[in-house]
């Protein structure tokens, strides 16, 4: 297993939250600091993550919960195998949109299929790499339909109401246990919000 030494930033939250915007800015902070680091996405990243993450997102299939965890764990350890690792042993700031907790919050309680299950396949698809940071954007369910601006939906996004309040609650719940995990209001200004995690990571890297 590659040694780590860079930083290893998430973010995390519902559809919607602020992810992107935030990770994208973050990015931004950090080049204009001259400081290496990486923007990368789950599921997503590599050749075979994107492919998984084409079948995971279209909603002409019918998945089953299971086939699901699978397939994001899949697109996981290729993710982590070819992008995570080298970045950080490169001594990069990685700063990835959805990780392990996102299969935590989805899969194991939105879908009912449990966090021991969830939580021993994360561990086996990321050979326990963890982040150093996971910043959670809680934002509430109307505000989704707000920034949506009439989009054509994915498959995880035309799941029913309960399902996405299940989705906030996981991960407010979650977010207040994990460790090295904050749970921010993504109802802030963006400004704020980028002031606030730019401070947050630039802590960690003394
Ligand atoms: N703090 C904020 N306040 C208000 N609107 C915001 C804020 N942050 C982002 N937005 C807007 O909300 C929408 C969604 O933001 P963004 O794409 O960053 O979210 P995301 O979590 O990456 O979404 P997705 O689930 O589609 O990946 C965009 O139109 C963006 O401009
Ligand atoms: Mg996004």
């Amino acid at each position: 297993m590659t040694r780590r030494k860079g930083l290893f930033v998430v973010l995390e939250g519902p559809d919607k939250s602020g992810k992107s915007t935030q990770a994208r800015r973050l990015i931004g902070a950090l080049l204009s600091r001259g400081i290496k680091c990486l923007h990368t996405r789950e599921p997503g990243g590599t050749g075979v993550a994107e492919a998984i993450r084409k079948i995971l997102l279209d909603p002409s299939l019918r998945v089953s919960p299971t086939a699901e965890l699978f397939l994001y764990e899949a697109s996981r350890a290729q993710h982590t195998e070819q992008v995570l690792r080298p970045a950080l042993a490169e001594g990069r700031v990685v700063v990835c949109e959805r990780y392990t907790l996102s299969t935590d919050v989805y899969q194991g309680l939105a879908r009912g299929l449990g966090l021991k299950t969830t939580t021993t396949l994360n561990k086996v698809a990321t050979g326990s790499l963890a982040p150093d940071l996971t910043v959670v954007f809680d934002i509430p369910d109307r505000e989704f339909h707000a920034r949506d601006r009439g989009r054509v939906l994915d498959r995880i996004e035309r799941e029913d109401a309960p399902f996405h309040r299940a989705v906030r609650a996981g991960y407010r719940a979650l977010a207040k246990k994990a460790p090295r995990t904050l749970l921010v209001d993504g109802t802030r200004a963006a400004d704020e919000l980028h002031e606030e995690i730019v401070a947050r990571v630039k802590r960690l890297s003394k």
